[in-house]
């Protein structure tokens, strides 16, 4: 991939322009435009992230006119259950080519943000539950889309994990949370993929707005992850431009009357540098110089190749999830029967700003018919997403159980319809329509060989389709090409590799966020902390219906020979995995780390690296797991930075974060900043430094032992007296003794 260096800090183009000028680089034209100012070209930006969203006619005021037709690949939901980095950047590269071939400069992606919970009505865009896998996909993807000259955006910075109230609420994270696991993504993909604009959310972040936020937009994103590119606002997110160019935002978007005026007068008022606009110009100007699309406009801008590669990806998207008896891969005779609307007229992407105009849409139905070869194909719809879902309709549903009881086999697809989930509102529940349940339960009555195929952008509560199902298939949602993935994995001339890339909970009132989501009065409280998906369910050991990383495959694979090692960069794990099965298939390997002798609280384990194989039946192959160091760091509050805990760190491989196949330990030395000992410090804390121990009893003296003391009192003295901070403690109550106590803590500080 080629890699565009980075943009010259001063542009020509910018010195010579006026106060108003580059005042005026800073907001858009219009909608979807940037303006042209002396030599900076204009910038156009479409949504993103699974397709090419360019509106065919002029602008209007909410950006909903339609689109020009563009290929729909996977969103975010399904495309990440791939767990392909390789595979994103392709996509990433094919939106890249659709988007250069229709003069847009900038694609408005990838949505990084975490699954907090489930029933964020964005969850859809979004890749993950966890930061690493979220981060490392979202990285790829922006690499691909820059390899044509067009840039990403990375959206939406940060902590934006809920629709509801998302203009104005704010993100209450304490800081632990905030690094290890909203920023963690950002980071990633910030590093990993080098993007040449990060879109700031519309939410406040402990009270300020991410869009004037100084600390976020300049500190961590700049100074901290190196962030060379242009900040733009999430559309609509700015409502004081002068405190937004004060905290590091380059790029307001859409056009807002009166905004660059604002600019100019707080410059002449004093109240804004004029360094702080130069800077924000020369930023965009060096977006628009950099975001030069390297292939020529197309009017015909359709690629067959381009839906090749959605379906590609949407066949490595499903997830088998569960395969009594080998129900699948169907056989190519006899009589199946085929259920559900959403075979014949699929749902395989979200709502609100992301919705492509899709080229062609593949059906499943079609799909499976013609795949079937000998085998005869009927379909009932069964129901209907488009009237009123709580009641039945008799008549279809009867249809439906006849066709049932008629067949050797029947496939039901179910899911969410685009009314149950979308942009802008969050759901209140993880249910399936009832009507759809009583249909699966009803023709489950009629035959035991069921298997649902489920289609949705967020996770849904899945014990009645476990309950009447030997198979199922998860295709979340697929992009256009979707029916005919579908079809493919289905009659197995795809062997499924896909892996949740979020826990199915048991019940919703399981998950961590449950009694802290969509929050209230303008607050949402992270009360959960780290402890986010999988990470809450393990450390609860609570029962979840499928966990993170889980999915089958039509053959079976063998992990074994862990080996770990250092490397200069963090620690390496080859593992060796053996198709142990009769069909070629694909591996996704899983690397989890843990720390039991640890001072911070830890989830039970956490994903650091994961990787792909495949397999020929019989075939054995290494593969290469690298940890960066960096990666087992925690957030320290108290010194403000990363600190890695030295200690023997357990490292599990395989095939799901509850199907631990091998495991080793390495030993990691401790890295970070120590805190200063202070007199407040307590007895522990100081006990802990390889000195300390030592010369606290020198200083406190030999008196009588703890144990008789304690006794006396009925109490473990030694345990109460550890948390006691030094000065409170007799002997440095006086002045002398507080004397003396500095002196040691002096020496202690310098110490390395
Ligand atoms: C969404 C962004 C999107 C923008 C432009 C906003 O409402 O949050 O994701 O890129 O609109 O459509």
């Amino acid at each position: 991939m080629t890699i565009t260096p980075a943009p010259e800090t001063t542009p020509a183009s910018v010195s010579a322009l006026t106060l108003e000028e580059k005042a005026s680089l800073g907001s858009g034209a219009a909608f979807w435009t940037t303006k042209a100012v002396g030599s900076v070209p204009r910038l156009l930006l479409t949504d993103g992230p699974h397709g090419v969203r360019k509106q065919i006619a002029a602008d209007d005021h909410l950006g909903i006119a339609p689109s020009a037709p563009a290929t729909c690949f996977p969103p975010a939901a399904g495309l990440a259950q791939s767990w392909d980095p390789a595979l994103v950047e392709r996509v990433g590269a094919a939106l890249g080519v659709e988007a250069a071939e229709r003069g847009v400069n900038v694609l408005l992606g990838p949505g990084v943000n975490i699954k907090r919970d489930p029933r964020c009505g964005r969850n859809f865009e979004y890749f993950s539950e966890d930061p690493v896998l979220s981060g490392d996909l979202g990285a790829a993807w922006i690499r691909g889309v820059q390899s044509e000259g067009v840039a990403a955006s990375v959206k939406h910075f940060a902590a934006n994990n809920a629709e509801h109230d998302r203009m104005r609420a704010s993100s209450d994270v304490e800081p632990r949370a905030l690094r290890e696991i909203y920023l963690r993504s950002f980071e990633r993909a910030v590093r990993g993929g080098q993007p040449w604009t990060v879109m700031c959310s519309y939410n406040r972040i402990d009270g300020v707005f991410a869009a004037e936020n100084r600390w976020l937009l300049t500190d961590v994103l700049r100074g901290e992850w190196g962030f060379d590119g242009a900040v733009v606002s999430d559309w609509g997110a700015v409502t004081d431009r002068v405190a937004s160019v004060r905290a590091g935002l380059d790029l307001e978007m859409p056009a807002r009357a009166g905004s660059d005026d604002q600019v100019v007068a707080a410059v002449r008022d004093g109240s804004l540098s004029e360094e702080k606009v130069d800077l924000a110009a020369r930023r965009v100007a060096a977006l628009a110089h950099r975001a030069r699309p390297r292939r020529p406009e197309r009017e015909d801008a359709s690629r067959a190749s381009h839906h090749d590669l959605a379906r590609e990806a949407a066949e490595r998207s499903i997830v088998l999830l569960k395969n009594d008896g080998d129900v699948l891969p169907l056989s190519r005779s006899g009589r199946i029967g085929v259920i559900g609307e959403f075979a014949a007229t699929p749902r395989f992407q979200g709502g609100g700003s992301s919705r492509i105009n899709p080229i062609r849409v593949d059906d499943a139905l079609s799909a499976i018919r013609q795949a079937a070869g000998d085998a005869e194909v009927h379909y009932a719809q069964g129901f209907s997403t488009s009237t009123d879902e709580a009641a039945d309709d008799g008549a279809q549903l009867d249809a439906a159980v006849r066709l049932a009881e008629a067949s050797d086999v029947v496939v039901v697809f179910l899911g969410l319809g685009d009314h149950d989930e979308s942009e802008g509102f969050d759901r209140d529940h993880i249910e399936l329509p009832p009507v759809q349940l009583r249909l699966l339960a009803r023709v489950a009555t009629a035959n035991a060989r069921i298997v649902a195929v489920l289609t949705h952008g967020g996770v849904v509560r899945l014990a009645p389709v476990t309950a009447a199902a030997s198979a199922v298939l998860d295709g979340a949602l697929l992009g256009e090409a979707g029916g005919s993935a579908l079809a493919r994995v289905l009659f197995g001339e795809v062997n499924p590799a896909g892996r949740l890339a979020e826990t199915a909970p048991i019940r919703l009132e399981d998950s961590p966020s449950f009694l802290s989501f969509p929050g209230e009065h303008g607050h949402v409280s992270y009360g959960e902390g780290v402890f986010v998906g999988y990470r809450w369910y393990d450390a609860r050991r609570l029962d979840v219906e499928f966990p993170f990383g889980h999915g089958l495959s039509y053959t079976s694979f063998d992990h074994r020979d862990l080996r770990l090692e250092h490397t200069a960069t963090g620690v390496r794990a080859v593992v060796s995995i053996t198709n142990t099965g009769a069909r070629a298939g694909r591996e996704v390997v899983q690397l989890y780390t843990a720390l039991s002798d640890t001072r911070v609280s830890r989830a039970p384990r956490e994903l650091r690296a994961f990787g792909v194989v495949d397999l020929e039946h019989g075939e054995k192959q290494d593969v290469v797991l690298d940890v960066d160091i960096a990666a087992l760091a925690h957030w320290d509050r108290r010194v403000e930075g990363w600190v890695v805990e030295g200690g023997r760190y357990l490292v599990e491989v395989g095939a799901s974060s509850r199907d631990i196949r091998v495991s080793g330990t390495i030993t990691v030395d401790r890295r970070g900043d120590r805190p200063a000992f202070t007199a407040e410090s307590t007895i522990s804390e100081i006990s802990e430094h390889p000195a300390g121990a030592g010369i606290l009893s020198a200083l406190l003296g030999g008196s009588r032992s703890d144990d008789a003391a304690g006794q006396e009192l009925g109490m473990d003295l030694a345990r109460m007296l550890a948390s006691f901070p030094l000065n409170r403690l007799g002997p440095f109550g006086t002045p002398e003794g507080a004397g003396r106590l500095e002196q040691v803590l002096t020496a202690l500080n310098s110490e390395d």
